[in-house]
């Protein structure tokens, strides 16, 4: 049994997954409308979250876990600049949809690589206390996230 935080950060990938699938076929626009505020508020959340704990503690253990923590970031710069620009195209037309798909396909490689990489170090070098410890970092950062208007 992986410990609660990893467990949690599983949950949200899977519901990405779900959400990003729905999206990227739902033609009506209310439909579109309702999917994007729950993906909205799910994606931006997650990556605040992680912002402020798993990378972070990722990037000061050095070498090639420094490295890929410092390419995840990045990933998350440029999701959160396609949600920026999704939330500034109309939502009914051809450009909205396009740019959700790559938001999706990229997310989905980017959290396949958490899984791969990124959750198994953090098994392996953390503590439970010290996962704890993420997890809180990690929910703080989420509860702004909601209190902001976008991220
Ligand atoms: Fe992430
Ligand atoms: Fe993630």
């Amino acid at each position: 049994m992986a410990h609660e935080f990893i467990e949690h950060l599983l949950e949200d990938h899977e519901e990405q997954r779900q959400m990003g699938e729905e999206i990227r076929h739902a033609m009506d626009l209310d439909e579109r409308k309702e999917l994007w505020e729950e993906f909205y508020e799910e994606l931006s959340g997650h990556l605040l979250g992680e912002e402020a704990s798993i990378f972070p503690f990722l990037q000061e253990v050095g070498g090639e876990t420094t490295m890929e923590a410092d390419k995840a970031l990045q990933e998350h710069h440029v999701a959160k600049l396609l949600i920026r620009e999704l939330q500034d195209v109309s939502m009914d037309g051809d450009t909205w949809l396009a740019k959700v798909k790559v938001l999706d396909d990229m997310n989905r490689v980017h959290i396949d690589a958490e899984e791969r990489i990124h959750f198994p170090k953090l098994v392996q070098l953390c503590t439970p206390d010290q996962l704890d410890d993420l997890f809180e970092q990690y929910e703080e950062a989420e509860e702004e996230a909601e209190e902001e208007e976008t991220i």
